[in-house]
């Protein structure tokens, strides 16, 4: 540890030392010690052992010692934020019993299906749903949760890394998603706030336009742009393609076969000024999914990728150390916190 300048970061610093946290250097806009080292990101809290996105896997999560907790989250009816990795209801939660003709007719490819949409339903109809008994009986009763609620569950615990979901879909039915979720993390302090040595919420999202729209509305809190390992992302991981990154988001968080196939990446993004935080670090189920509604190419995809999981817990926790000392990562998100290397 090299000795900092003034008595009293020295005193932080040996304090964080011997709790064991790494200290670097004072933030310039918060005043407030910020920690180094690769953070984990509960991926829709401890979501191998308890249902994704229930307060069950956000506890365990913590419990686990996650620094963020990842919640997903899209409007209801009302317009309140609740977490749901989909957008819609259907897998996980009774939906379809309870209701079983509020489904809207989606087309993906030449297929038509049946979904349950988060933005038909009003918080009282999701906030009747069980949405435990999916993913195993003994959580029959958990509850889906809204982020205030969330918020409340992980406030000064852990931070939050909110994924907004579908937010073109959202404003072309009339909602704003970046201005409610400015608002609501503005009204809980938590813009500008710092938990365990950094910021207490840093926002992702697939889509581009709405990380432009983050970074006016929340210029103080960071912001990751997902890049998915389709072709069409490459254009944004060449030197010129992470500048432009650079202009409206913070980082990158991709997905983690595309550093396997090209660990320069990381070095390329850190040469621009973002970090990189990958996803998502799994074992392989147990069950194979079949993929149904995926066209036949992104099926093969799917199941190859599926082969190439870690099948141990040894191995899974082997996979994220490579990530976190061969090719040096900011973060990454996984459904096993536990396993991740300390
Ligand atoms: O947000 C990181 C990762 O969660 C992106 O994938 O589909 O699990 O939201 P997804
Ligand atoms: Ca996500």
């Amino acid at each position: 540890m090299r000795a900092p300048s003034s008595p009293l970061l020295f005193a932080l610093a040996l304090a964080c030392a011997v709790g064991g946290l790494h200290l670097s250097r004072v933030d310039a806009t918060t005043s407030a010690v910020q920690a180094t080292g690769t953070y984990v990101i509960a991926h829709r809290g401890a979501s191998a052992y308890a249902p994704e996105h229930t307060a069950a896997a956000y506890s365990l999560a913590i419990q686990q010692g996650a620094d963020y907790v990842e919640p997903d989250i899209a409007l209801t009816r009302d317009g309140v934020f609740v977490s749901s990795h989909d957008g819609s209801l259907d897998r996980t939660s009774d939906v379809k019993e309870r209701f079983p003709d509020r489904f809207t007719e989606v087309k993906t490819g030449d297929r038509v299906q049946r979904r349950w949409l988060v933005e038909d339903f009003t918080l009282a109809e999701i906030k009747s749903l069980d949405a435990g008994s999916w993913f195993d009986p003994k959580f029959k009763g958990e509850k889906m949760m809204t982020l205030q609620e969330t918020i409340d569950l992980v406030k000064g615990k852990a931070g939050l890394f909110p994924e907004l979901k579908v937010p073109g879909r959202l404003r072309a039915k009339g909602f704003d998603p970046e201005q409610t979720v400015a608002d609501i993390l503005r009204k809980n302090g938590l813009v500008g706030a710092m938990v365990k040595g950094r910021p207490a919420v840093h926002m992702q999202v697939f889509e581009e336009d709405s990380v432009r729209r983050l970074a006016k509305l929340l210029p103080e809190v960071p912001r990751s742009f997902l890049l998915s390992a389709a072709p069409g992302t490459a254009r944004w991981l060449t030197p010129e393609g992470l500048a432009e990154v650079k202009t409206f988001a913070t980082g990158i968080a991709p997905a983690y076969q595309i550093i396997d196939r090209d660990p320069d990446v990381v070095v390329r993004a850190h040469a621009a000024g973002l970090t990189v935080v990958p996803y998502t670090f799994i074992l392989r189920p147990a069950t194979t999914p079949s993929y149904p509604d995926a066209p036949p190419a992104v099926r093969q995809q799917l199941e190859a990728q599926l082969q190439s999981l870690p099948t141990t817990r040894e191995a899974l926790t082997a996979q994220m150390r490579k990530f976190v000392e061969v090719y040096k990562v900011d973060g990454m998100f996984t459904d096993y916190p536990d396993l991740f290397p300390r």
